[in-house]
């Protein structure tokens, strides 16, 4: 949601590296960014609303001084959008800067407290309490920095990690249920929400554990917990996140993504040992349940088809948002499998925890190898499919799909026929519809500018795939887009559809087709334009979008391609950042 770091370093000025690493962790939150350093015992700030390059290009935040800062990226929560709200926020005296990710849920309570104690707040954020938490227990325990620190973090309810500068160039960080990180570098040291913010700098990382509190001081770190007992983590190698986030020849991070698709194909089949393991849980379950949010959850939900269909294991797909409403009804014996990109997903890490506390056992997909999630998981399958950058999902929903089939595949017994040969055909099929992408710009040319509703329509295994088309279009551009399963069509939506309408139906051959098609000619008969995605065109389809012949179960991982591509260039008509979004962030930390 946020971005935080921190840097204390002893050749290199702090603010221009502060800046290279928060452009690389941008995708969390990007409505504001600011920076502090310390020089000559003075702690400056500097902040503003916008993107970071553009902020920095009016700000010109180089010219803060000093080898010790922290930095932050905001995607706001509490109080608007405004320079004041943007992090770091200081303490009345100026002498503590801090940045924070996540939500102080008791800051009303404190915030009064501290107000009636004479404390002047300059912000609405929940995030301005930690200063001044800070500075009032320094003064009552005569800067007894470590004790402050403790005490403050015993105050604060939430989940929250943040980063504090004070004025004689003590970094401190604390973690409570948002990602913190160290990184190791041969003369500085880091505090960072993503590795993202230090792996230029070096690959070794302590990820910290909640309730571990930090301090960097003289370039030594210390760990300890809320009781004051040190606490020594490991010293990780980050090893995938290696991978490149730089666009390459592509305008955006999303397109390069999109493109990258045939080549991490199986990445997350080749590169994953524990497929045994994690299909051992399944079979042993007395129950199986799916959950995750957004287009994880939509990767759940062929997940669901396709243990029914192949593997003949019924389970159940909950969002993670409302998993907490039935986790009171899981058995024990139960397995979970959460999907995750980021594995950071507030509402995904709180459905787990749940079930874990009804005794279920926790399987979980996932990009990122040392996020929450896959630390609390009892088997953890990773996407291997490098740094997801672009807000929107394109090839970590791809990489997901991967998984699945594979475990499905285990589990029926090699049903799904995923053989070399197929394999290799697969990635081939994938190369050949991302062909697609100068017809698919031509037909969003032709689009009505004023488009105001899409419509996309599967059977299914196809209806997963239509919703996370309509989610990317909604994400990208901006366009209300709804997935609808085609033969829910007649109950309802079919009332919606006119000849302002456009519909796009998902319909390669395969068991649903005739009934597609039925459902097509209703909406022909209304008036609609008609997108149709399939392996063979039909006279109902004003344009058509050609899908390679494939085996009827492996058609979802290729049709999807088109409708990505084609929620792209809706973006750039509609003159949006399709790396950005408005109003999201990648990784949503926040319930
Ligand atoms: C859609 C998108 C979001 C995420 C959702 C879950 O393009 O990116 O809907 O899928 O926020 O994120 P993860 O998978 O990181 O848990």
């Amino acid at each position: 949601m946020c971005s935080i770091i921190g840097y204390k370093g002893q050749f290199i000025e702090a603010a221009p590296l502060l800046v290279e690493s928060l452009k690389k962790m941008e995708y969390r939150g990007y409505d504001s960014v600011g920076i502090a350093t310390m020089n000559n015992g003075k702690i400056l700030i500097s902040k503003g609303v916008g993107k970071v390059a553009e902020v920095d290009k009016i700000l010109e935040f180089a010219k803060l001084p000093g080898q010790i800062g922290i930095g932050h990226t905001r995607w706001a929560t509490h109080g608007g959008v405004s320079d004041k709200n943007a992090h770091p926020h200081f303490s009345c005296n100026s002498d503590i800067a801090v940045v924070h990710n996540g939500i102080i849920e008791n800051y009303q309570e404190l915030k009064e407290k501290l107000s009636k104690e004479g404390h002047i707040f300059k912000s609405q954020t929940d995030s301005e309490v930690i200063p001044h938490l800070l500075e009032k227990y320094c003064k009552e325990f005569n800067n007894d920095y470590k004790k402050s620190i403790i005490y403050t973090c015993k105050i604060l309810k939430g989940s929250f990690a943040f980063v504090a500068i004070f004025k004689n160039g003590l970094i401190c960080g604390a973690r409570f249920d948002e990602p913190l990180i160290i990184g190791i570098a041969n003369s500085a040291l880091f505090l960072s929400s993503d590795v993202l913010g230090f792996l230029k700098h070096t690959d070794k990382a302590i990820f910290l554990d909640n309730g571990d509190i930090v301090t960097i001081d003289n370039n030594k770190y210390s760990i300890f917990d809320i009781n004051n007992k040190k606490v020594i983590r490991p010293i990780t190698q980050v090893a995938w996140e290696l991978g490149s986030t730089e666009k390459g020849k592509y305008a955006h991070h999303t397109l390069k993504e999109i493109h990258e698709q045939p080549s991490i194909l199986f990445n997350s089949i080749n590169k994953n040992n524990d497929f045994q393991q994690f299909c051992k849980f399944i079979k042993n379950a007395s129950n199986v349940y799916i959950t995750g949010s957004g287009t994880s959850y939509h990767s759940g939900l062929l997940a669901k088809n396709l243990l029914a269909k192949f593997a003949k294991i019924k389970s159940e797909v909950i969002m993670s948002s409302e998993f907490q409403y039935m986790s009171d009804t899981l058995e024990t014996n139960s397995a979970i499998i959460a999907i995750s990109q980021s594995g950071e997903t507030a509402d995904v890490i709180h459905a787990v925890k749940k079930a874990k506390e009804h005794g279920s056992k926790i399987l979980s997909i996932i990009n990122i190898s040392t996020s929450s999630l896959a630390r609390i998981s009892d088997s953890v399958l990773v996407l291997n499919c490098g740094p997801e950058i672009g807000v929107a999902a394109t090839k970590s929903f791809i990489g997901q799909l991967m998984i699945i089939y594979n475990v499905v595949n285990l589990l029926s017994g090699n049903q799904l026929s995923l053989n070399k040969i197929n394999q290799k055909k697969l990635v081939t099929d994938i190369e050949k519809t991302l062909e697609l992408d100068e017809k698919i710009k031509t037909i969003v040319s032709m689009l009505d500018s004023e488009i105001k509703d899409i419509y996309i329509l599967g059977r299914s295994l196809h209806y997963s795939i239509a919703l996370e088309g309509s989610l990317k279009i909604k994400e990208l551009a901006y366009i209300h887009a709804e997935g609808i399963a085609a033969g829910e069509l007649k109950h309802g939506p079919l009332a919606l559809i006119d000849a302002k309408s456009l519909v796009i139906v998902i319909n390669p051959v395969d068991e649903t087709y005739k009934d597609v098609i039925s459902s097509t000619h209703e909406i022909k008969s209304r008036g609609a334009k008609i997108i149709g995605i399939s392996n063979k065109n039909h006279e109902l389809y004003d344009n058509y979008l050609q899908i390679p012949e494939s085996i009827d179960h492996l058609y979802p991982i290729v049709e999807v391609i088109p409708l990505q591509i084609m929620a792209y260039y809706l973006s750039l008509k509609m003159q949006v950042d399709p790396d950005y979004p408005r109003n999201l962030a990648k990784s949503v930390t926040v319930k």
